[in-house]
């Protein structure tokens, strides 16, 4: 029985405020104390990921990422989105660090979340925010519906974000990013069986753990070769052995997004 992690932003825990959202989700069995961004990784900077941005609620709090496509465009998950409105959110451009004040912050002024998304381990897991203001940052490339080839067992994907850095821990102050291999559909499927719907997922992580996105890192990228070919989405906890990490496979969404950004 898998004990999936997704975040749910419950009334309760809107209430209580989002940056506690994610603690508050913790429902999976602690593993073995891994140091380490994400689960496993290092700190890095928003100089270096440019693309990357924080996704708040109207306190400032980061509760989810995403990915600067466009300058006035940003790609995350469709579940960052449940139960928010164009006025709860904010997306935070050119800030390194959780508790900084630099940098950019935009109000939303539209929410398009995939309108086939019930709830990430079914898929769909992607939506497009658009922005009130225009970012004056370099935006990442993504994936075209026929670059299905990114996936290839063990290629090596970036991931990035200001969650937590171990299953039951706390976010990281600053932005974390670490490299895990991409894992085949089928070794996917032997993890995680019918809940992993190839057709829009792809899996990431070492089969031994170890390195993986966890609880506030949803919705932000994985990169393959710089370019942006998943979100995010969901795991069972965080960084265990025999359970990557599970990302939107882009390509299948590159389509509609792509209408997104033009609209
Ligand atoms: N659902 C989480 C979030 O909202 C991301 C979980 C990713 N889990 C994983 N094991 N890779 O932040």
């Amino acid at each position: 029985m898998f004990r999936l992690t997704r975040a749910r932003r419950t009334a309760a825990a809107l209430a209580a405020g989002a940056a506690t959202a994610a603690t508050a989700l913790f429902t999976a069995p602690c593993a073995a104390a891994l140091p380490q961004p994400v689960v496993g990784g290092t700190t890095t900077t928003t100089t270096a990921y440019p693309f990357v941005m924080q996704i708040t609620d109207a306190s400032g709090n980061q509760f989810c990422g995403g990915t600067l496509v466009a300058a006035r465009k940003v790609v995350t998950a469709a579940h960052c989105m449940v139960g928010e409105t164009t006025n709860s959110v904010r997306v935070v451009g050119g800030r390194t660090y959780l508790n900084g004040t630099n940098g950019t912050v935009s109000k939303v002024s539209r929410i398009w979340v995939n309108p086939d998304y019930t709830d990430a381990t079914s898929g769909d897991d992607v939506a497009v925010l658009t922005l009130s203001a225009s970012m004056p940052y370099t935006a990442a490339k993504y994936v075209s519906a026929s670059d299905t080839g990114v996936y290839a067992a063990g290629a090596t994907a970036r991931i990035l974000g200001w969650g937590t850095t171990s299953e039951s821990g706390s976010s990281s102050n600053q932005l974390r990013t670490a490299t895990v291999p991409v894992v085949s559909d089928s070794s996917c499927r032997g993890s995680y069986g019918s809940d992993f719907v190839a057709s829009d997922m792809v899996c990431a992580g070492y089969s031994s753990g170890g390195v993986d996105t966890c609880q506030g890192d949803s919705g932000g990228p994985l990169l393959i070769g710089g370019v942006l070919a998943g979100i995010t989405s969901w795991g069972n906890g965080c960084a265990e052995a025999g359970y990557p990490g599970v990302y939107t496979r882009l390509t299948t969404f590159s389509g509609l997004v792509s209408a997104q950004v033009g609209s």
